[in-house]
């Protein structure tokens, strides 16, 4: 089971239906902003809607968890999730969010190495996809310190809201992981 501490305050643990109402304070804190950027949040307002969401997305991970919040004593204040878990290619795909109070302090770098780790070293996967908005800088940042490469820009890619958007599609491999010079913060201290 994929547990971190990703600082003395926020933990990386899973998310799952036994928390759907922590899920949806957490979406109606920020909702206008996280919508920006993961239109498929719009879809996610009753405790119906958080339960099939979280249900939809369970088995797309190893161990049957695909979804992780991360958490303070008592709120769930950002995920990362494999949003992409294909065995057979060896290849899986990571999102991440937060709520902007939370933003600047590597939680989202700490929390999406967290889950990179475990793909690559505990489940032998070789290949990780990250799909971003084009104007997503942060999201973008994020990546970049992790070690992936922007590989191409995916054109109308996806029809969000009636209409066709682009998306940038970065990857890093099991290797240039494994190559890294800098030990991300909160990847390295074990469950
Ligand atoms: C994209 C998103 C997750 C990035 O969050 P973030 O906090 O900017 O990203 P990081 O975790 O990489 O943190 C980087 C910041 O923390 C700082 N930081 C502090 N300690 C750090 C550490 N130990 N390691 C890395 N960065 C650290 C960095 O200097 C940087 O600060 P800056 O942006 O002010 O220069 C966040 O903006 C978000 O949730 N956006 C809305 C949803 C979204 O777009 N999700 C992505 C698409 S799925």
């Amino acid at each position: 089971m994929l547990t971190r501490a990703l600082t003395d305050v926020v933990h990386l643990r899973p998310l799952h239906t036994g928390h759907v109402d922590a899920f949806r304070a957490h979406l109606d804190r920020d909702r206008q902003r996280l919508q920006t950027w993961i239109p498929e949040i719009a879809e996610v307002v009753t405790a119906e809607d958080a339960r099939a969401w979280l249900e939809d997305r369970a088995g797309r991970g190893d161990d049957d968890t695909a979804m992780f919040g991360l958490w303070t004593a008592d709120e769930c204040v950002g995920a990362a999730a494999y949003y992409v878990w294909e065995p057979a290619v060896r290849t899986f795909e990571v999102g991440a969010w937060l709520e902007e109070r939370f933003e600047g302090g590597g939680l989202a770098f700490a929390a999406t190495c967290a889950l990179v780790e475990h793909a690559f070293t505990a489940c032998g996967m070789h290949r990780a996809e990250f799909l971003i908005d084009p104007a997503n800088a942060r999201a973008a940042a994020t990546l970049g310190r992790i070690g992936a490469r922007h590989e191409g820009h995916l054109r109308q890619s996806v029809w969000i809201g009636g209409a066709p958007r682009d998306q940038q599609l970065w990857a890093l491999l099991a290797p240039e992981w494994r190559g890294r010079e800098r030990a991300p913060a909160g990847a390295g201290t074990g469950p």
